[in-house]
């Protein structure tokens, strides 16, 4: 089965094997009858690489569902299923006069990975609006709790990409909402932003409207060029380090990022490196933000992976930091 349509990179890659399930009954049927073959989870595939055919069973989790679980005060907890498409959550949750997750408008993908990697944007985590988790184990079909404080949470980190990698797939996702707004507008450009739009009151519809502006200013559209957002995490390095870049290059920027590090901008480092706007065939580095890997249409996932490999060497060379990808190969 082509999983072309699965990923947003848009990159051809077959699997030997493809079951789309819709149930937590119908994953744990199909986990059961794959009989050790190797398995691969899709949700959204924004954050996927396909560098070869699949020779096991891919499971498309399209478990859907958005629903209200508990009210408490001016709290509310909303539970979706891992197949809900993340930005739909978050207009729904708006629609509902909900306030947590404006700031994570358009982040591409499902639900169900959204832990996975503690997505985040314009200064708001999961971390800051997850309460728990449901998964179950891919082996013994075990369904079970994870609370906030067990996902150990870290910038696009979680327990899922480490200690239990591979181990459990993600069925639904719990978010505690407050019916009164806490706006986090302090990030970037999102003050500017709205400012520009005229926004006469903020509010979290506001603050969503804003934020897909600046996304769709600068963000491709995986619709419409194949990719899946940033390609690296940003580095945290430590602040010796950043000192001696820094008395070279004078415009380096950098956030501090906990004891004695700075987290440096990757996509400041690749367009220095020269990199913005690069094209060779069919795979390029975005021209409005350098740290998004694209692909013109036709790329292979080895051509995106070389790319890559050519930007870190260089960012490598340049400034002695080595980039790490946040894409995850397969
Ligand atoms: N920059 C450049 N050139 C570029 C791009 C960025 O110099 O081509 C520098 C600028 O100094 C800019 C700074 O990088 O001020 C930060 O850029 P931006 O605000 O675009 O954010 P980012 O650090 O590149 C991160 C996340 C994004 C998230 C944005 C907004 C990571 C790896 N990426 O990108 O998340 O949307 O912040 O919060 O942390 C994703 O993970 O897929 C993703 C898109």
């Amino acid at each position: 089965v082509s999983l072309k349509p699965y990923t947003t990179f848009g990159i051809e890659a077959k699997s030997r094997y493809f079951i789309d399930i819709q149930t937590v009954e119908e994953l744990v049927e199909a986990l059961a009858q794959s009989g050790g073959q190797e398995i691969l989870i899709l949700g959204g595939g924004s954050n996927m690489l396909l560098t070869k055919d699949f020779p096991g069973l891919a499971i498309r989790i399209s478990i859907p569902g958005i629903t209200i679980v508990r009210e408490e005060g001016d709290d509310v907890w909303v539970k979706a299923g891992a197949g809900v498409v993340w930005h739909q959550l978050v207009l729904q949750t708006l629609g509902m006069d909900l306030c947590g997750l404006e700031n994570l408008s358009l982040i591409p993908g499902f639900v169900g990975a959204s832990p996975m990697q503690n997505i985040g944007a314009y200064g708001v985590e999961i971390k800051d609006v997850m309460d728990e988790l449901e998964a179950v184990h891919r082996t013994t079909g075990e369904r079970k709790i994870f609370r906030n404080e067990d996902c150990r949470f870290g910038y696009r980190e979680s327990i899922f990409k480490h200690e239990l990698k591979g181990q459990y797939v993600i069925v639904s996702v719990t978010f505690r909402l407050s019916r009164v707004p806490k706006l986090h507008i302090a990030y970037g450009d999102i003050q500017k932003t709205l400012q520009e739009m005229g926004v006469a009151e903020i509010t979290p519809k506001a603050v969503s409207d804003a934020v897909i502006h600046i996304r769709q200013s600068k963000l491709p559209d995986p619709a419409v060029l194949g990719n899946a957002g940033s390609f690296f995490k940003n580095p945290e390095i430590p602040r010796a380090q950043y000192d001696d870049l820094k008395a070279v290059h004078s415009d380096l920027p950098g956030y501090p990022a906990g004891e004695g590090r700075v987290k440096v901008p990757a996509g400041w480092l690749i367009e220095r490196a020269g990199w913005k706007g690069y094209r060779d065939g069919a795979v390029g580095v975005h021209d409005r933000q350098a740290l998004v890997i694209v692909n013109f249409g036709g790329a292979t996932g080895a051509q995106v992976r070389d790319l890559s490999a050519k930007v870190q060497a260089s960012v490598f060379e340049k400034y002695g930091i080595n980039l790490q990808p946040e894409v995850n190969f397969i």
